[in-house]
């Protein structure tokens, strides 16, 4: 299965995924990373891979559909059997959806529908967990669509909350059992468990 990951900053779920490739836990590889944002750290974890590296953005490309084509373009150069948004800041075209209409999933930091829509990204979304009072929280993976965060949900993995809890550590929790849980559910996906198209 050839993975294009999508990620804006730190990229540590994508780091998650390469490595979990390069451990033969799941039957893939990631082609390509396409990020918006040139600094990302997501780029350089890429590149120190030699994997395919691209920084696309709208602006760099004239306005949002030639971003689109830009993207359809990297994809159908490598080969892209499933697209991974692993921390991605922006909304995918609608041609992209067409085109990779239920390949396509995303990583959120709770347990969907709840925490989830504009603006629940990051740290909001932890101070969301506990200013709610909830005693645990979790992981997402689901499918994409042109709505935040609410896609068809594939798996789904919970964490604690724990007493004294602040936003920070709460979010390092959740973000080491994404590390293990991408490798377990990107497993599933490249063996047909959960499908694709
Ligand atoms: C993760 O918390 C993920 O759930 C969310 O973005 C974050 C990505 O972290 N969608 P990193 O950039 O991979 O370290």
């Amino acid at each position: 299965m050839n993975v294009a990951v999508f990620a804006s900053h730190g990229g540590s779920d994508l780091q998650a995924i390469i490595d979990g490739c390069k451990n033969n836990k799941m039957n893939a590889q990631v082609v390509a990373v396409i990020s918006n944002n040139s600094d990302s750290m997501a780029l350089q974890r890429a590149r120190n891979e030699k994997i395919p590296a691209y920084h696309l953005s709208a602006k760099k490309s004239g306005g949002e559909d030639s971003l689109a084509k830009e993207i359809l373009d990297v994809l159908s150069k490598h080969g892209v059997d499933m697209i991974f948004l692993a921390g991605y800041m922006r909304m995918l075209h609608i041609s992209v959806l067409e085109k990779y209409d239920h390949r396509i999933f995303n990583i959120h930091p709770a347990l969907l529908p709840k925490f989830g829509g504009k603006g629940m990204y990051g740290m909001n979304v932890h101070k969301a967990v506990i200013e709610a009072g909830e005693t645990e929280t979790g992981v997402t993976i689901h499918r994409v669509n042109a709505e935040y965060d609410s896609g068809e949900i594939v798996a789904q993995t919970k964490v604690p909350v724990m007493e004294g809890d602040t936003p920070e550590t709460l979010a390092a929790r959740v973000l080491a059992r994404e590390h293990e849980f991408l490798v377990e559910v990107l497993s599933d996906i490249s063996e047909g468990k959960i499908a694709i198209g």
